[in-house]
């Protein structure tokens, strides 16, 4: 009995993902993948307004560096641009075009990160000078390749 149960279980863990398709999947991944970035960055910033704590600090910093280590480049399969998928996605074409522009956009990002990692819990003026180019990455590389 608890064996079937289990068996349905798992069954339908594995069809769900299945039935969506693996394009919307991979839409689906990359905007959670994005939204986990920015929120790390959103208390960061509340952090810069009012009262500065270092641990809370250190805490967003080190999961926004371990999250830009990741390689990212699985989630944007072929044919899941905003021309493929009008209303799904803000990718524009041009990403597939110039992945090593792309690629360029994710590297600044990855270092911005650890360099925010090694300073976010030494203080409010730390955190502030390693905040800015982060944030300056995210609109850099959104400005070129973000709907
Ligand atoms: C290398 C390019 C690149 C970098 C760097 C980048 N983004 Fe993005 N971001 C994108 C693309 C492309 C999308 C659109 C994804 C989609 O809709 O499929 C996106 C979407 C988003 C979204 C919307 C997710 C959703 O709910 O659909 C948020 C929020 C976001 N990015 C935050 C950030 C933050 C914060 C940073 C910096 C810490 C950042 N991004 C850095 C390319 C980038």
């Amino acid at each position: 009995m608890h064996k079937i149960a289990l068996a349905t279980i798992a069954l339908s863990l594995i069809a769900a993902p299945a039935l969506a398709g693996p394009k919307e999947d991979a839409v689906a991944e990359r905007q959670a993948y994005f939204k986990k970035l920015g929120g790390n960055m959103g208390p960061l910033a509340k952090l810069l307004k009012g009262d500065y704590d270092a641990a809370t600090a250190q805490q967003h910093a080190d999961a926004l560096a371990d999250l830009t280590t990741q390689d990212i480049s699985g989630l944007f399969v072929e044919g899941t641009s905003t021309e493929d998928m009008p209303g799904k996605t803000e990718a524009l074409p041009v990403i597939w075009e110039d992945m090593d522009g792309f690629a360029t956009k994710y590297e600044a990002l990855a270092t911005a990160a650890a360099n925010l990692k090694a300073e976010a819990g030494k203080g409010k003026a730390q955190l502030a000078a390693a905040f800015g180019p982060v944030g300056a990455s995210c609109k850099s590389c959104h400005d070129g390749f973000r709907d």
